[in-house]
């Protein structure tokens, strides 16, 4: 399977031509955990299930490895998670293996100095993560923790840090500002989540009153209205979606309900048909895309989720953002990549990642829409205006810190946007040099460039009335933040103002700040956004496991 050259060629055929072809062939090949050998599978974990070796392991992991993957197993950024996923499905000595080896281009160090006894230690503790309630609570319950500080000297604009982020402050980041790679080391700089400290709440300009809708969720993901007003949740980690209705006059919910549970690593949720009255609510597990029947005002699915089509999965990015056409007619799915910048044309585990896939609503008639995409899995969004497909983008890392920016751009069919081999337009990526000529000029420039390393995730388009008028049309995006970076970014919301154009100039505002402790530590990581009937904004946020709620309560 090695050398697939095909591979890469069917993929730009597919875009190039509108080629399908039937969705059978789409189905990943069950490979092994990132490649492992049959030979791991044999491996017996010695410690299994032994209380003092999860003891032990909960140790090391803390102190080895929490600082990327989270201190409950949770994922930072975009380094996996491990208390769910291809980690909990994979056997203890395919973990064993993986942690030996690491999978050093992509960021994951090898642990091979690591004694026998301590690996095996931490793959028994991983092994249990799967059902802890540890990983409901990110934040250490104390709030007592040594603070980091950073005595970097300022950001150079037109990149920033946590430390600059303010409310209405405007960016913008061009292929111009691009440092060379490796202008400075690649960073580990995963966040410690911690309970929000009294007193810290999120920033919004001026005009703007932010309350507290929800709290106490397990791990919530992306959010979505429905056409009667109701808020679909997916809690991802939980594998449930939940349904919140109405807000209180203090900003509560008056109702919540589980719409659906037992669902595998639930992202991605849409109504249809589109409009006022749908049928079906589609939802982008990790693995497949299932729908459950409903109809307007229901709480709980009405019967057993329908098997759509599988998505190509295994390794890496798992989030499957999903939306339809607004003619009903086409399902876009967007599936990230296995792997940091892992090469397609020889690693069979990419096939028909980093892409946004087209589908028929049943599932069949799969070609690629556009590809080159590293994640857009954590946003899709259709521009009510335009009809129009964006995406929010999480780029690649292991080039510097102010490489490579997360993107939001609107989506050319048959585009291909540069990975692995390219990126922002016509810059080679280092790890591919002399690779694909032929794609330098056919790389696209994103529409809007955001800061390196910000895990840019959901995003939508802001049609409410209660926003002062110049707000109309804009976008809104989560920036769940970085982790490769030296000095943390992101940890915010963005608007991105479209001037009542449709169109983006490259500018963006910060717009929900305050989420960051110092840095080392955070209290708050934005996932999902919504716009509500009533013209708030909700966002997400997996740190604190809550959902805020921004109005416009003032007068210009
Ligand atoms: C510097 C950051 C960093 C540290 C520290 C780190 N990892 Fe990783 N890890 C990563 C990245 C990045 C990936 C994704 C690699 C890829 O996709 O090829 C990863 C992947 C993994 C995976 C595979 C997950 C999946 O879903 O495919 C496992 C298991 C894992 N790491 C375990 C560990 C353990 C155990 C430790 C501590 C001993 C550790 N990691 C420390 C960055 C890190």
């Amino acid at each position: 399977m090695r050398g697939c050259i095909p591979c890469y060629f069917f993929q730009v055929a597919f875009a190039a031509m509108a080629l399908t072809f039937p969705p059978s062939t789409l189905m990943a090949q069950d490979a092994h955990f990132h490649n492992a050998p049959a030979s791991s599978n044999q491996l017996k974990n010695p410690y299994a299930g032994q209380q003092t070796a999860v003891a032990a392991g909960a140790r090391l992991y803390s102190a080895n490895c929490g600082a990327c993957h989270g201190s409950a197993g949770q994922g930072t950024g975009n380094i996996p998670p491990l208390a769910h996923g291809p980690t909990q499905s994979a056997s203890d000595g395919e973990v064993f293996w993986f942690i030996t080896t690491g999978s050093v281009d992509n960021g994951m160090p090898s642990w091979a100095s690591m004694s026998e006894q301590n690996r095996w230690q931490i793959v028994t503790y991983l092994k249990l993560l799967k059902n802890s309630t540890s990983a409901t609570t990110n934040a250490s319950a104390t709030g007592d923790f040594k603070p980091v500080k950073t005595n970097a000297p300022p950001p150079q604009p037109p990149f920033t840090d946590f430390r600059y982020e303010e409310p209405g402050k405007t960016r913008k980041i061009t292929v111009q500002d691009l440092p060379a790679p490796y202008a400075t080391a690649t960073a580990s700089n995963g966040p410690q989540v911690v309970a929000r400290p009294s007193g810290a709440w999120p920033k919004a300009p001026a005009g703007f009153t932010v309350q507290q809708y929800a709290t106490g969720l397990y791990n919530p993901r992306l959010i979505r209205t429905a056409p009667n007003g109701d808020f679909f949740l997916a809690e991802s980690s939980a594998g449930d979606i939940k349904v919140f209705r109405g807000i209180t006059s203090d900003g509560k919910p008056e109702r919540v309900d589980t719409f659906a549970a037992g669902l595998n690593e639930p992202y991605g949720i849409a109504f249809y048909p589109p409009g006022n009255n749908p049928q079906w609510i589609y939802v982008g597990d990790t693995e497949s895309v299932v729908r459950f029947p409903y109809k307007n005002g229901d709480m709980k699915a009405s019967g057993p989720p329908e098997h759509i089509v599988d998505l190509p999965h295994g390794s890496g990015h798992w989030t499957r953002d999903l939306q339809f056409t607004a003619d009903g007619k086409k399902m876009f799915v967007a599936v990230g990549s296995a792997s940091n910048v892992d090469d397609p044309d020889t690693t069979p585990q990419e096939k028909n990642r980093a892409d946004i896939l087209e589908f028929s609503p049943d599932g069949s008639d799969m070609r690629v829409y556009a590809y080159g995409i590293r994640n857009a899995g954590g946003g899709l969004a259709i521009n009510p205006k335009t009809g129009e497909l964006w995406c929010s983008v999480n780029e690649r890392d292991g080039l510097g810190d102010n490489l490579v920016p997360d993107y939001i751009t609107h989506v050319e069919e048959g585009g291909f946007y540069g990975w692995p081999w390219w990126y922002i337009g016509n810059h080679q990526d280092p790890r591919h040099e002399g690779k694909h000529p032929e794609l330098k000029d056919k790389a696209i420039v994103p529409d809007v460039l955001l800061q390196p390393h910000n895990a840019s995730l959901e995003m939508t388009f802001y049609e409410g009335k209660q926003f002062p008028s110049e707000y109309q049309g804009d976008i809104f995006a989560s920036e769940h933040g970085s982790w490769n970076r030296s000095v943390r970014t992101g940890y915010e919301v963005i608007r991105v103002p479209l001037h009542q154009t449709n169109r983006a100039t490259g500018d963006y505002e910060d717009f929900l700040t305050g989420f960051v402790v110092d840095n080392g530590h955070v209290w708050g990581r934005p996932v999902g956004i919504t716009v509500a009937q009533d013209g708030s904004l909700l966002v997400t946020d997996d740190g604190s496991n809550s959902i805020w709620r921004v109005s416009y309560t003032g007068h210009l």
